[in-house]
């Protein structure tokens, strides 16, 4: 699926967020800069068309490497981004090919939510971080208030049909939303990753409890 609307994505993800979400992805970037850590090792998991790997750039890791399922997506990312530091591996979360501890900073922009196996996932995340290492999540979660009924009839019924026709899919941006409603609330999520090793550091609302990021570590 995610082949299918990767020449579309990031006109339409900048369309339906109004371009907030290039604010958000920033936020995590300067956020991060204020801990005056140096991330030298970087992992953008599903990292698709590469939006959060490059301001991650800013960052100034030694390497980054942006895992993503699809081929196409990571296609784009190779016409988009020109940098020496830069590997991009196609990879599931669930095995990827690092060594144990080796990681710095492990990214997921609007990722996690696709992921088939959480467990699995979270266990090889917490598998290839260094002991303190980061793991920073931004996803649209479940709200836990019932948000407005006018941001519901937008993304459960505007969005996917504007999505669908744009994209020149069927069903994608019917996925897209109906994966949202059917994904975890903050809380849900972030007891899954304490459970796997993490402590929570902080989690930020971007945007009316569904757009939310996520700061944790790995227990060390
Ligand atoms: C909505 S896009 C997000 C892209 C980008 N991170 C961003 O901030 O816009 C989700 C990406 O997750 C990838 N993906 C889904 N499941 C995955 C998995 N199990 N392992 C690795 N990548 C996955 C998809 O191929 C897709 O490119």
């Amino acid at each position: 699926m995610f082949d299918e609307i990767a020449p579309s994505y990031d006109r339409l993800n900048h369309l339906f967020t109004a371009r907030s979400d290039i604010i958000w992805r920033r936020k995590i970037v300067s956020e991060l800069k204020k801990k005056e850590i140096k991330f030298s090792n970087i992992v953008d998991l599903a990292s698709g068309t590469g939006d959060l790997t490059l301001e991650l750039l800013k960052l100034d890791p030694e390497k980054i490497c942006a895992i993503d399922i699809s081929k196409k997506m990571l296609e784009l990312q190779r016409l988009k981004i020109s940098d020496e530091r830069l590997e991009l591996i196609q990879a599931e979360a669930s095995s990827m090919p690092f060594e144990d501890e080796s990681i710095d900073l492990i990214t997921i922009g609007f990722g996690v939510r696709n992921f088939e196996n959480l467990n699995e996932s979270f266990t090889e995340i917490h598998r290839v971080l260094k002991p303190g290492g980061y793991l920073v999540i931004i996803e649209m979660f479940k709200a836990e208030k019932i948000s407005s009924r006018i941001f519901n009839f937008y993304f459960s019924k505007i969005m996917p049909f504007l999505g669908n026709k744009l994209s020149k899919s069927k069903t994608a941006y019917n996925y897209l939303s109906d994966s949202v409603q059917n994904f975890l609330t903050v809380p849900e999520f972030t007891g899954i990753c304490i459970k796997n090793g993490f402590t929570l550091e902080k989690s930020v609302n971007n945007f009316i409890g569904v757009v939310n990021s996520v700061y944790l570590r790995k227990f060390s």
